[in-house]
């Protein structure tokens, strides 16, 4: 493994979302001077509470599509770890004009951004949908892609852009290809991941929705292992240019999530119901970890089923 990198101010898009505001959490541990950049649009200031009591925080404002998006930051940047994105596979089919122009026009702006403040490192936080449903599983990251809607086509795109801005300008990207995250501030509505989904079907006793007959299966990780990794990505020389996929290591069943979580809510009156499959969706998705651990010498620590209680917990004690 190569040396450690002194990469002291950085910049992080989406900050008030569930995986970056974790990550900003993070990065101030560490001592690091922290922008976080947020339109507000599903990130919540809720989620910054903590960063904006430190002095070496600050929030701006701001849409990644905005013309005037990269020379927002006067300060000198020396990583900027992208995740302000769309994450919802179900909107990208319903409005895919909004999800190109935010993930694909933003992923631009954002590298101009990197490009006029010559930073050592662009951290790209992509996703497992790039891969599609591929032929044999856990899914390796040389895998061909094959996008099965328009949020996993997007996606590629990000990548693509900043492949070629470390080709012209040197600034070679880390690219992450985060598979299902979950954990505390992940956002519950209809465009949000299953687990929160589910288990606030199960606080508020409303039916638990399985698309499909919910034979598909994910791998789950959990949101404090993949700040950390991604942390140690930016922090590693050897990571400089690598794609890395941060996956949980089962495979579950969305039928048996839904079992799962409804038996760690007892007094739950929720019935478990299906309805009609999701355009789109990906059959099954588990990741191959070796050359993420060959590279930052990093594996997940939380086993899925603690994830799980401190999601819930969290849930509980944030329901209206
Ligand atoms: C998720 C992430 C995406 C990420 C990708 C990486 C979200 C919203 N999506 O996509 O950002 O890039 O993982 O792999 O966080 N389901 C139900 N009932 C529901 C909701 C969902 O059965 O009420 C099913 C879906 O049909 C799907 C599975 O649960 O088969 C997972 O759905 P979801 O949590 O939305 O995630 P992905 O589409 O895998």
């Amino acid at each position: 493994m190569a040396g450690l990198t002194m990469t002291k101010n950085a910049v992080v898009t989406g900050a008030a979302g569930f995986i970056a505001s974790h990550l900003v959490d993070l990065l101030l541990d560490k001592g690091f001077s922290v922008i976080g950049i947020d339109n507000l649009r599903t990130g919540s200031i809720q989620n910054l509470v903590e960063p904006l009591k430190n002095s070496n925080f600050q929030l701006l404002k701001e849409d990644i599509c905005n013309k005037r998006f990269p020379d927002l930051v006067k300060e000198d940047i020396d990583v900027i770890f992208h995740l302000a994105a769309i994450s919802s596979v179900l909107l990208s089919v319903e409005n895919p004009i909004l999800v190109n122009d935010t993930n694909v026009v933003g992923t631009v702006n954002v590298l101009e951004m990197a490009r006029k403040h010559d930073v050592e490192r662009f951290v790209l936080s992509s996703s497992a949908a790039v891969y599609g449903n591929p032929e044999s599983l856990p899914v390796r990251e040389e895998t061909a892609l094959n996008p099965l809607s328009p949020y996993a086509a997007s996606k590629i795109s990000a990548e693509m852009y900043s492949i070629s801005y470390g080709n012209l300008y040197g600034m070679t990207p880390i690219i992450f290809r985060y598979f299902n995250v979950f954990g505390p501030r992940q956002e519950n509505s209809e465009y949000s991941g299953v687990i929160p989904i589910f288990i606030n079907q199960g606080l508020q006793n409303n039916d638990i929705t399985i698309e499909g007959d919910g034979r598909q299966t994910r791998s789950f990780i959990f949101v404090n292992d993949v700040v950390e990794a991604t942390y140690l990505g930016s922090q590693l020389n050897d990571a400089s240019g690598q794609i890395l996929n941060l996956s949980g290591t089962d495979s579950i069943r969305i039928l048996d999530l839904a079992r799962l979580i409804k038996n760690r809510i007892p007094d739950s009156t929720s019935n478990i119901v299906h309805r009609d499959a999701r355009e789109g969706d990906v059959k099954d998705s588990i990741g191959s970890m070796e050359r993420t651990s060959e590279v930052l010498g990093f594996s997940p620590t939380v086993p899925f089923e603690s994830g799980l209680d401190r999601t819930a917990s969290w849930y509980r004690s944030h329901l209206d």
